[in-house]
């Protein structure tokens, strides 16, 4: 052992799984058909609360032990919650579980934060028979709140609302250590695996926006967890064994007999499959054929794997382009990956008896799930349904995942439902420990709100589209004559971060689960909530600190000495704005729902632009334009707004430029 990191968190798990198992003999306990002896009840009430007390103890030692623990920021609205908890607790003990709930207050004369928990408690304890009014339980929280860091003063207002001032000292400090040691991640009580299966398009088809979508939003969601210090495993599910496969090899081998020894030249692969795709549907013979090819390459011949990689290859290239422009690692597993497994895994189902006939097929029912999987087909052929199977199995088994996310069109949200319902049933993974989640998306519609097409009606191709946008980004820099103060290397640089970056930010800054229109005249605004916006205001921020000469070291180095003031109104709202970055990421963690972080940075870059419109920075001689004054601690502030921007940009995947 020795390792208190390691310790602890094994203490903390023990102490969870005792903290779950009596809740729940409370909560049968409070089950009117069990109401044993009441004074088991206190007992187990108090125990529960001692054991939550601990919990947090140990929750606030593990922090601190931990080995970036000092320098990570900290996350006020949870420290403020552990504050609040405790209150709660000590005023109430008789509470089993009461609710607490913290939130960071817009309005500013109400406060920095609020505790809303007092209305809900009253409703609670109105329910046991005991009626107390929501402010008076206010009083006692608040009078109970113990000896703590940032809590400046509190007021109750309303009903019952408790309004919570910060410590402008404790800000500051906050604001200090941010500029010291950069945007520093809670630490995590252990090392987590996580596995984001995002992308995968589907080999010889075209790699189309539902599929875009996917790379954006799963390419942002790895990056978060890596930021926050998982293991991150980023996995391109491509559809590569598919029944398209029959069809493609019989007629590659049919318009280019002597591919084994020569190249295809198959440059338009789409083309190529449309091709053969017709003659499938048209030409009996041929469609026999093409199953009859499928057979010999699921049973690996030689010739039929080398056809087979070839088709890949020329699919793969193409996608590639797409992910050099995103700059989107991954790592290709597709779906004959799991080719031998499939049979382990279809075995382990029919040896537990969960599979059952169906006209030949095979099928699985899970519980809850109406729709059966099908694992095996009437002609022996594996499905997705066997894949999806095989492949959790080997995240679970072998990769020893702690989450595994999908990242699909909602449209896929049963097939997953129905998998990961197979899963439990046969014991692979519990949900309360394994976190197995499809994180579904809407669909991408045109400006005129239907399927996104081009104008003749063709599906668009990705990488026209990346194209255009590269076009309409440098005509909106042309047009602000920005080639002419920018060097060729900084427009053609400014050029790929607003064309790609606007592309990933309309898409990300809007909830995944809705559908949305893809408008490039919209997402290459730079007023509003987009990409170029937040790329101007970055540059802008970065040109103040080059305006008063400072460098980044310097700046750093001031830091150590400079209290950062936050007497202005403007500066205090700054100031706690940029420090909510930690519980933006937190509850981006919980519900995976990356707009979250959209908005908070668009938040942040107008709260500064307030700011800067009402504080001097950098005082200039009018006639001279000589810099004659410097407020240094309100260049720091600027200074800690780039650094969450820049952190931010880096999580959404977009690459800021320091001059545009
Ligand atoms: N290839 C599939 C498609 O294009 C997506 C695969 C998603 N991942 C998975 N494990 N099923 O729709």
């Amino acid at each position: 052992m020795g390792d208190p990191v390691t310790e602890y968190s094994a203490r903390l798990q023990q102490q969870e799984l005792e903290i779950q198992s009596l809740s729940a003999e409370v909560e049968s306990l409070k089950n009117p058909q069990n109401l044993g002896p009441s004074a088991r009840l206190d007992e187990l009430r108090e125990e529960n609360a001692k054991l939550k007390y601990r919990l947090n103890v140990l929750k606030r030692s593990l922090w601190d032990v931990s080995p970036s623990g000092g320098d990570a920021m900290t996350n006020i609205n949870q420290r403020l919650q552990e504050v609040f908890g405790d209150a709660i607790q000590a005023a109430f003990p008789e509470l089993a579980d009461p609710p607490l709930a913290v939130t960071p207050n817009q309005q500013a004369k109400f406060g920095d934060y609020q505790c809303n928990s007092a209305m809900a408690m009253a409703q609670m304890l109105k329910a046991t028979g005991t009626k107390v009014n929501p402010r008076e339980i206010a009083e006692k929280i608040v009078r109970n709140l113990p000896e703590n860091e940032l809590v400046q003063k509190t007021e109750i207002a309303g009903p019952g609302f408790i309004n919570v001032h910060l410590k402008k000292t404790f800000v500051s400090k906050l604001l200090n250590n941010l500029l010291l040691s950069g945007v520093q991640p809670p630490p995590l009580a252990a090392r987590k695996k996580v596995v984001v299966d995002f992308s995968s398009p589907n080999i010889a088809k075209e790699m189309h926006v539902g599929h875009l979508r996917s790379t954006i939003i799963g390419d942002s969601m790895s990056r978060l967890f890596e930021f926050l210090g998982y293991d991150v495993l980023r996995l391109n599910h491509v559809g590569d064994w598919g029944t398209q496969f029959g069809m493609l090899i019989a007629h590659l081998q049919d318009k280019f007999p002597d591919y084994l020894s020569v190249s295809p030249p198959i440059g338009d692969l789409q083309a190529f499959y449309k091709e053969s795709k017709k003659r499938f549907d048209e030409d009996e013979a041929f469609k026999k054929r093409a199953y009859r090819c499928v057979v010999r390459l699921q049973s690996k011949e030689p010739d039929f794997i080398k056809a087979w990689n070839m088709i890949c290859d020329v699919s793969r290239r193409e996608f590639q382009r797409v992910y050099d422009c995103l700059d989107i690692q991954i790592i290709e597993r597709g779906e004959s990956y799991y080719q031998d497994l499939m049979t382990r895994v279809v075995k382990e189902f029919e040896d537990k008896g969960l599979v059952e006939l169906d006209e030949g097929r095979k099928i699985v029912f899970a519980p809850g799930q109406s729709l059966p999987l099908t694992v095996v087909k009437s002609d022996g052929g594996y499905t997705y349904d066997t894949s999806d199977l095989a492949a959790l199995h080997q995240r679970l088994f072998e990769e020893k995942a702690d989450v595994i996310i999908y990242v699909t069109d909602s449209g896929q949200g049963p097939h997953f439902q129905v998998v990961f319902a197979a899963a439990q049933m046969i014991g692979w993974y519990d949900p309360k420990v394994t976190r197995v989640e499809h994180a579904g998306f809407g669909v991408v519609l045109g400006e005129d709100k239907k399927k996104f097409k081009t104008r003749s009606g063709d599906t668009v191709r990705l990488m026209d589209l990346l194209d255009e946008g590269l076009k309409r980004s440098m005509d909106k820099l042309k047009e602000k004559e920005r080639d002419k103060v920018l060097t060729p290397e900084e427009l053609v640089r400014a050029q790929r971060a607003v064309a790609f970056g606007c592309v990933k930010y309309a898409d990300l800054s809007h909830n995944r689960i809705n559908d949305y229109v893809f408008s490039f005249d919209k997402m290459l605004d730079d007023r509003g909530n987009t990409a170029a916006y937040l790329l101007y205001a970055f540059t802008r921020i970065r040109s103040i600190a080059r305006l008063a000469n400072l460098d980044e070291s310097t700046l750093r180095r001031a830091a150590e000495t400079t209290e950062i003031l936050l007497d202005h109104e403007k500066e205090w709202k700054l100031g706690k704005c940029i420090l909510r970055f930690p519980e933006i990421l937190q509850k981006i963690l919980d519900d995976l729902l990356l707009h979250t972080l959209c908005d908070y940075l668009y938040e942040l870059a107008t709260t500064f632009t307030e700011f800067y419109d009402s504080c001097y920075c950098v005082e200039k001689d009018r006639q001279t334009g000589e810099v004659i004054k410097v407020n240094m601690w309100r260049m720091l502030l600027c200074e800690a707004t780039a650094t969450i921007m820049a952190k931010g940009f880096d999580i959404l995947g977009i690459n800021p430029v320091q001059r545009m």
